[in-house]
């Protein structure tokens, strides 16, 4: 296949003119495009996987000479081409600026580095590039030469005690900074709802009448407290607007800051009243809204996520929280670049500044300042019980990020390609430390392995937390998709009870977007394993906030995890919400669509927007639950299910 394409590139001669001595830049920008254009004609010998590689490698070439001309070059090749809508391309090619989140110099800097005829090139153009190149096979991984082989003693995990402590988990808040008071909740142009710069565009019917709707400028006061605000309804109301942004959210928008403060009131006023203290919280990320690009920018990028540190600090006084980055926390979004590809200053900002405000917040002792910076925000910490939590940025595998398609080739049997960011070995060394200590270990990361996550990475991920688990490994804890969810690992693809090893949380996000209503947890912990006894879940019926003159939202108690999935407790008492329990939640989904349903009615908090599993809304339930990685997952559901 390569020497077809390099036959191809020859006919087309990509070399500038040689009657030009210095071209000027539009002629070397025409010609580019022309010889790209080439391999697009008719009588090409390329398929469109080939025309994919064979452009970048056009891109690399001129990306080494004239960095400059890529964005010019690949704008009009994604637009020509119909790889995305105009305003799409110029955003993912043109240059990056703190204006808006493009991505362009992240692109050309991935193009230097590139084989653009390797599994680079065949899983860039599958993720990036429409899927100009199909999936390809997943190649062999085996990591196995990176530890020693599994004992027997580290196939079962130790017993509980007879104790619990309680630890809080919150995820995924997306403070939208610009939401606007009665703006159209219900847009239908590209772009965030909820704001002035996007509305529906089909004419509200007289039948729509929202006259008698109210509403008021409140805010939490710096005790906490709900003031119920001026009445602004004169300012804000708009009769054409179909459905009017209300002060505590909407389902299609993300979080107004005051949703942000209510959900963490309803925390601090839930351990008050009930006397219980979380002794640490886990924040597993995004807090950036989920805008149009364009509307994205660095400066709002900073501000979302100090105001979202300063409410959790408001609202958790000394409490710890351990945090990592979400796919949007970060400037262009989803974009992280490794120390090795020499562009790690573009993103050195963020680490700063996220170690100054954690060890600034005492979140994070200060020893630790310069491993954040080294893992990319990425940490470990021991608390004061002794379990070890170790964060990762996940960006580092998120199939979005551009750096991410370098090296996909290179040896699977060393640290290097497969762990350009050496997160895979900081993940490594540090369990193997805590399994020579018999210390157990929470492993907390922003993205889950089987969404969005770049298959050779998942596959890593579940070699590394196949060995540990669940001797080391007491629990894998992520955010991301909004739902409330769970994933299996099981120890091979028969997938029975029997097989099942370890087990995801996946926690429900404070945001309502989309179709969600917003939600947190904590855990009963037990205080000598760490095993996780059970999940307690809150929420608040967002629907209720409308209409009803601003008043606070009711938080409500939803489920534990153990009485809602047994509720004849044949699971013993003092036994862990372990891999076994989960593995038969999974097999329940699979056989019963009661549990279906309850399943999906928790994964949506009970929104209008649950699926209905009598309508076969819940097919990929049982896929998801039961697929630990990407791969898994899209062989169970479908090439490219997921697309969050
Ligand atoms: C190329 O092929 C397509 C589809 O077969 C056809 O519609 C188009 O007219 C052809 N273009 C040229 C320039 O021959
Ligand atoms: C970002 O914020 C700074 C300081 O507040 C301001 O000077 C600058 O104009 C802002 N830039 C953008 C793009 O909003
Ligand atoms: C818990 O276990 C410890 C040691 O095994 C024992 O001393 C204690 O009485 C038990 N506590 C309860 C409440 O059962
Ligand atoms: C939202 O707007 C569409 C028209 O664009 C309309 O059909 C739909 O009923 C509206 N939904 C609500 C909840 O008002
Ligand atoms: C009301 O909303 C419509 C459509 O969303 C918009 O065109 C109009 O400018 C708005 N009017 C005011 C006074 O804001
Ligand atoms: C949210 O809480 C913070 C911390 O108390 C406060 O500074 C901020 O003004 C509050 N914002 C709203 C909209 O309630
Ligand atoms: C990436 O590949 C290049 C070229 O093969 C190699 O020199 C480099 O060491 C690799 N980098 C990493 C981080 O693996
Ligand atoms: C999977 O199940 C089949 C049929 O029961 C059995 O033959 C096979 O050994 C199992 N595979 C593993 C890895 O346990
Ligand atoms: C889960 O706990 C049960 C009851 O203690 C035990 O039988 C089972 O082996 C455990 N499963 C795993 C995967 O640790
Ligand atoms: C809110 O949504 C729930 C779930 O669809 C529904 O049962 C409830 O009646 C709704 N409440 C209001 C006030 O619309
Ligand atoms: C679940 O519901 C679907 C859709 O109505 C139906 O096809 C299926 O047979 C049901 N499955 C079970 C186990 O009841």
């Amino acid at each position: 296949m390569r020497l077809a394409i390099l036959a191809q590139l020859a006919a087309v001669s990509f070399a500038i003119p040689a009657d030009l001595n210095s071209p000027s830049d539009e002629q070397i920008v025409a010609q580019t495009i022309r010889s790209i254009n080439s391999l697009y004609t008719n009588s090409s010998m390329l398929d469109k996987c080939q025309q994919c590689k064979a452009t970048l490698d056009i891109g690399k070439a001129i990306s080494l000479t004239r960095p400059d001309l890529v964005p010019e070059v690949f704008i009009d090749w994604c637009t020509t081409h119909k790889l995305d809508s105009a305003a799409n391309c110029k955003t993912y090619y043109s240059r990056n600026t703190v204006v808006a989140s493009r991505t362009g110099t992240d692109f050309t800097n991935l193009l230097q580095l590139m084989d653009p005829f390797s599994l680079d090139g065949d899983y860039l153009c599958y993720y990036k590039m429409k899927k100009q190149c199909s999936l390809p096979e997943l190649p062999e991984i085996d990591l196995s030469s990176w530890w020693p082989a599994k004992e027997d003693i580290a196939k079962v995990a130790p017993a509980p005690g007879n104790e619990t402590f309680n630890v809080l988990h919150v995820s995924d808040f997306h403070i939208q900074l610009d939401y606007a008071l009665g703006s159209e909740a219900n847009c239908t142009t590209n772009g965030m709802c909820c704001t002035t710069h996007t509305w529906n565009a089909n004419q509200k019917p007289d039948s729509v009448d929202n006259s008698d709707l109210k509403f008021f400028d409140s805010y939490y006061d710096e005790d906490g407290n709900f003031q119920l605000g001026d009445d602004v309804t004169s300012d804000v109301f708009n009769s054409s607007v179909w459905v009017p942004a209300q002060e505590f959210g909407a389902y299609k928008c993300d979080s107004p800051e005051l949703l942000i403060n209510s959900s963490l009131k309803s925390i601090a006023a839930y351990q008050e009243e009930n006397n219980l203290d979380f002794e640490f919280v886990i924040f597993t990320g995004d807090m950036i809204d989920h805008d149009e690009l364009e509307h994205t920018n660095y400066n709002m990028t900073i501000e979302s996520q100090e105001l979202i540190i300063r409410d959790m600090k408001k609202y958790f006084n000394d409490t710890p929280v351990y945090s990592v980055l979400g796919n949007h926390d970060t400037f262009p979004y989803g974009q992280l670049a490794s120390e090795a590809s020499g562009h790690t200053n573009l993103y050195d900002w963020n680490e700063d500044l996220l170690a100054d405000l954690w060890v600034g917040n005492g979140w994070i002792p200060f020893e630790d300042y310069q491993e954040i910076k080294k893992h990319y925000a990425g940490f470990s910490v021991e608390t004061k019980r002794g379990l070890k939590v170790i964060a990762i940025n996940s960006n580092t595998y998120y199939q979005k990020n551009y750096y991410s398609y370098w090296n996909m080739t290179e040896d699977f049997d060393q640290f290097d390609g497969i762990d350009q960011f050496g997160t895979l070995k900081f993940l490594v060394d540090e369990l193997l430390e805590s399994e020579a200590q018999g210390q157990r270990v929470w492993v907390i990361a922003h993205v889950p392995p089987n969404t969005q996550t770049l298959p050779t990475q998942a596959e890593a991920y579940k070699q590394i937390y196949s060995r540990f688990s669940p001797s080391t490994i007491a629990g894998l804890f992520f955010g991301h998709t909004h739902q409330d969810q769970f994933t299996m690992l099981y120890a091979n693809d028969n997938k029975t009870i029997e097989d099942a090893i370890m087990n995801t949380w996946i926690i429900q996000s404070v945001t309502p977007w989309v179709g969600f209503n917003p939600g947190w947890r904590y855990y009963e912990v037990d205080t000598e394993t760490f095993s996780i006894m059970n999940s307690m879940n809150f929420y608040t019926k967002l629907n209720e906030t409308f209409g009803n003159d601003g008043a606070e939202p009711v938080w409500e108690f939803e489920y534990s995890a153990r009485e809602a999935y047994d509720p004849q407790s044949t699971w013993p008492a003092d036994a862990p919400l372990n891999a076994t329990f989960w593995a038969t939640v999974a097999e329940s989904i699979k056989k019963s669509n009661e549990t279906a349903q309850l399943y999906s009615d928790f994964a949506y908090r009970l929104s209008p927007f649950a699926p209905d599993c009598s309508d076969g809304e819940c097919k990929e339930n049982y896929c998801y639950v039961s697929s630990f990685g990407v791969n898994e997952y899209e062989k169970c559901a479908g090439e490219g299910s997921i697309d969050s």
